[in-house]
């Protein structure tokens, strides 16, 4: 009997302490990943208007130049369209603050890999192809984000 209480109160502490423990840092990271998404989608039309496609065939075709202008509009590349460890570090720092900065890195470190190693100009790629790795590799690791446990 007393061991069942004991057992009892040692379940009870664990899931009290991992709840205290985990649900506000989650929570965080949800919030902050809204807030992030819906700036995304913003952009996404922002981008769009300003980028003045014929039509709707155009558009498409240029989805990833699209994504590209919404990661320039995000300080995530740099105005050229390419990213350095420095500008990434920045954008790191500004956008996901304290122990989401490590979430997100852990998160997307692989991805950036990709993106060190240089993108072609629109000059060389109209449609942004070289952008497809590193695109599908950020949106693959989006869902981990906020799932660590
Ligand atoms: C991200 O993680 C890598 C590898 O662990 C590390 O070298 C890099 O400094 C980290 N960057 C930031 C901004 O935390």
């Amino acid at each position: 009997m007393k061991s069942l209480v004991l057992l009892c109160l040692a379940v009870f502490l664990a899931v009290y302490l991992q709840e205290s423990y985990q649900a506000p840092p989650e929570k965080n990271c949800r919030q902050v990943a809204a807030q992030f998404t819906k700036r995304q989608i913003q952009g996404i039309s922002q981008c769009t208007k300003s980028m003045k496609f014929k039509n709707g065939k155009e558009k498409s075709k240029k989805m990833n130049c699209i994504l590209r202008c919404v990661m320039i509009r995000e300080n995530l590349l740099g105005g050229d369209g390419q990213v350095t460890q420095e500008i990434y570090n920045r954008f790191v720092e500004a956008e996901f603050p304290g122990a989401l900065m490590e979430r997100f890195n852990g998160t997307f470190w692989s991805c950036m890999q990709i993106a060190f190693s240089g993108f072609k100009t629109l000059e060389e790629d109209e449609f942004c192809l070289t952008y497809d790795p590193f695109i599908k590799c950020m949106m693959g690791n989006v869902p981990g984000l906020c799932n660590w446990t």
